[in-house]
């Protein structure tokens, strides 16, 4: 048997513990060779592939980033403009693959599953530090990633403290507020803004008033996709090609410029940014990535191709990629953690 991987979309922490956890998995089986595409669906069109050994990904457990590479424009069913979809394939039966594992988010799950339609068998794992894929209730990624937003406000509390200031720290998360959520409650926000929860700017800036009133600062951690009631998303650029073209962020200073009229403290913003996706993975994210690996394998080797493994409660289970293939999963409104926010007295920008 020889089996494909590829790691398609933005990178984050745990992409190389999946790879590492996938390879050992077949390997140890004796008759199955992994292959790894570079670059996520670019390495199919381009003819770009390694063999992965036991050997070659015996060190890369706690490395960030993927030794594939990736790729956050390539869909080979619309690739510098034109359906390019024949050549992916061609690609793959010129190699032998009898499967292909496919690790990422919606965009990468949506090429999957049109692959699969057109006679490539896949498995899915769930990737990205957005933890806005349905089905599973964790991506990996998404812990290493509330781990840097935690750290962060801690550091930026320190010296919104010395100052005074109202600080805003904006976070990734796309349309999805989970980072900005579990990070701003470990970090200890005072005010906490969510794409799901349009915000009122005089509601935030009386609260901010108050605290000032009171001899506080105030950190305000808003997720990139956060918009007031009534505005538009902040758009930093858009990627031609790309499943979802649009790139937010810039959330933190318009916020910036339109507080700081209405409050004396000074108000400052940093925006985080890719730090977000660098760097080694948390021991959860480890875990939960070579959990997911191994059970892909698995899925692999009892051919029960056409899945996306995925974690529910505890339990490692998997769905039909085309239930969660282009879909995704915002904060919902009576999430437990919008409970215990408001219940500790985190402004949520109403
Ligand atoms: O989906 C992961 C993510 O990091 C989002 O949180 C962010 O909006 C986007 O990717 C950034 O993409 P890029 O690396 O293309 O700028």
């Amino acid at each position: 048997m020889h089996i494909g991987i590829l790691t398609g979309g933005g990178d984050c922490p745990g992409l190389n513990a999946v790879i590492r956890a996938v390879t050992l998995a077949l390997v140890r089986q004796g008759a199955v060779r992994v292959t790894g595409i570079e670059r996520g669906f670019h390495g199919l069109l381009k003819g770009c592939s390694r063999t992965l050994t036991p050997q070659g990904v015996a060190d890369i457990l706690a490395v960030g980033g993927t030794i594939l590479g990736s790729h956050n424009s390539c869909d080979p069913f619309g690739f510098e403009g034109r359906d390019r979809s024949d050549e992916a394939l061609a690609y793959a039966r010129e190699l032998g693959l009898d499967g292909l594992v496919v690790i990422g988010g919606d965009g990468t799950m949506g090429i999957a599953h049109r692959l699969a339609l057109r006679g490539l068998p896949v498995v899915g794992v769930p990737k990205t530090i957005d933890n806005d894929l349905p089905g599973t209730d964790r991506t990996f990624g998404f812990d290493s990633a509330v781990a840097i937003v935690s750290e962060a406000l801690d550091r930026i509390a320190t010296t919104a403290r010395s100052h005074q200031r109202v600080m805003i720290v904006e976070t990734m998360g796309r349309y999805a507020g989970w980072i900005a959520l579990e990070g701003g409650l470990a970090g200890g926000a005072d005010v906490i803004l969510l794409p799901e929860l349009p915000f009122s700017v005089d509601a935030v800036a009386a609260h901010a008033r108050q605290r000032e009133a009171a001899g506080l600062h105030t950190v305000i951690c808003i997720a990139e996709g956060a918009r007031a009631a009534g505005e538009g998303l902040t758009v930093r650029e858009r990627i031609a090609g790309s499943p979802d073209p649009l790139r937010l962020g810039g959330v933190s200073a318009w916020l910036q410029q339109r507080l700081q009229p209405l409050v004396t403290s000074e108000v400052r913003s940093t925006l985080l940014g890719h730090v977000q996706r660098g760097g080694t993975p948390t021991a959860y994210d480890r875990v939960l990535a070579t959990r997911f690996g191994w059970h892909a394998a698995a899925l692999v080797l009892q051919g029960c191709f056409g899945r996306m493994v995925a974690l529910q409660g505890d339990t490692i289970v998997s769905h039909a990629i085309e239930t969660v293939a282009g879909r995704s999963r915002p904060v919902p409104a009576d999430d437990t953690l919008l409970h215990v926010a408001r219940g500790t007295g985190v402004m949520l920008g109403q």
